[in-house]
């Protein structure tokens, strides 16, 4: 069937997507390998790797698991630092045309800040995306996406450190995920993306030790969608500012779910892994059903869930 052409491009709080479909932090690196399958400047965005201000070696090995429907990971951040970011990756992102995105975090609300304010000053970055939600590691990452007054003082005083657009990217491991949802959004936050990995572990019977050495880690894939599904729609019904959404995201009917829900843009993760193109396969199946169902703009689609 031969279709006019879709509007894909939608707006993240002030960052210009020419389609709604990114890459979900630590799950697609710096870019550069993925450059054989995917046309980096034909995604909506790449969210990079978590970086924070000093290089971090991450957690012992083993650190990957793989679980039913989904897998389980405790690489415990593991970066190059800011400096060798930009630096050594930065400028073949740029080259390549993509619009690039920066995952940040520290273990104190001052790293954060001090990695925001260097990025500011950086060209070719369209925005950050705040991580307050790691699971994997002692210090910061979860600790701040669990409690409402430490989300707001930290994205409050990030705010005041750069111009760039703040995407905050929320924890599932919390008891109602609308409180920390109010809180960044007073703080100023100006998109909201969620969720990343839930706790859990996994057990040799053989042994009886933990399969990861972190002995916890972080379940992604598809077995967490239901749940980042309900938890999307929970937010976007309270959220002011646009919501991107990310868990167990595989196909474009997933994707397709996600919007639905009320997300105005989605993050692939653990896909990556499975199929290197995942997400080019995504914004076609994504174009295909607009076509199909003759919608003229993706932005009309966002949030049409009926109840
Ligand atoms: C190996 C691995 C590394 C990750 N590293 C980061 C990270 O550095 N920063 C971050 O915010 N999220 C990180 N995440 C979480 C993902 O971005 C995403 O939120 C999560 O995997 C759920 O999406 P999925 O089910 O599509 O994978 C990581 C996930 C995996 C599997």
């Amino acid at each position: 069937m031969n279709h006019e052409p879709v509007e894909l491009s939608v707006n993240i709080g002030g960052i210009q997507l020419k389609n709604p479909v990114m890459t979900a932090s630590g799950t697609f690196g710096y870019g550069e390998e993925y450059a054989p399958y995917v046309g980096l400047d034909k995604l909506g965005a790449i969210v990079v790797k978590g970086i924070s201000l000093e290089p971090r070696p991450g957690n012992p090995p083993p650190r990957i698991v793989e679980t039913t429907g989904g897998m389980l990971n405790s690489i415990g951040l593991e970066n190059i630092g800011v400096d060798r970011f930009i630096g050594e990756k930065l400028p073949y992102l740029i080259d390549s045309g993509a619009t690039i995105i920066v995952n940040i975090f520290g273990s104190s609300i001052e790293e954060y800040r001090d990695v925001a304010n260097k990025l500011d000053d950086t060209h070719g970055i369209s925005g950050l995306e705040i991580n307050i939600s790691c699971p994997n590691v002692k210090e910061g990452g979860m600790t701040f996406g669990t409690d409402p007054h430490m989300a707001f003082e930290l994205v409050n005083l990030i705010r005041e450190s750069t111009k760039l657009p703040l995407i905050v990217k929320l924890s599932p491991n919390v008891t109602d995920i609308t409180e920390i949802t109010r809180s960044v959004q007073d703080a100023g936050a100006d998109a909201i993306s969620l969720i990343n990995t839930i706790k859990g572990m996994a057990i040799d019977i053989k042994t009886k030790t933990p399969k990861l050495a972190n002995i916890t880690g972080g379940l992604s894939g598809p077995a967490i969608k239901p749940i980042a599904l309900g938890m999307v729609w929970e937010v976007a019904r309270v959220a002011e500012i646009p919501v991107i959404g990310i868990g167990g995201i595989m196909n474009a009917h997933d994707a397709l779910e996600f919007i639905i829900a009320g997300a105005s843009a989605i993050q692939v993760g653990t896909a990556n892994f499975i199929n290197p193109k995942a997400t080019m396969d995504i914004l076609s199946g994504i174009e295909k059903y607009l076509g199909d169902h003759g919608i003229g703009d993706i932005k009309s689609l966002i949030g049409t869930l009926r109840i």
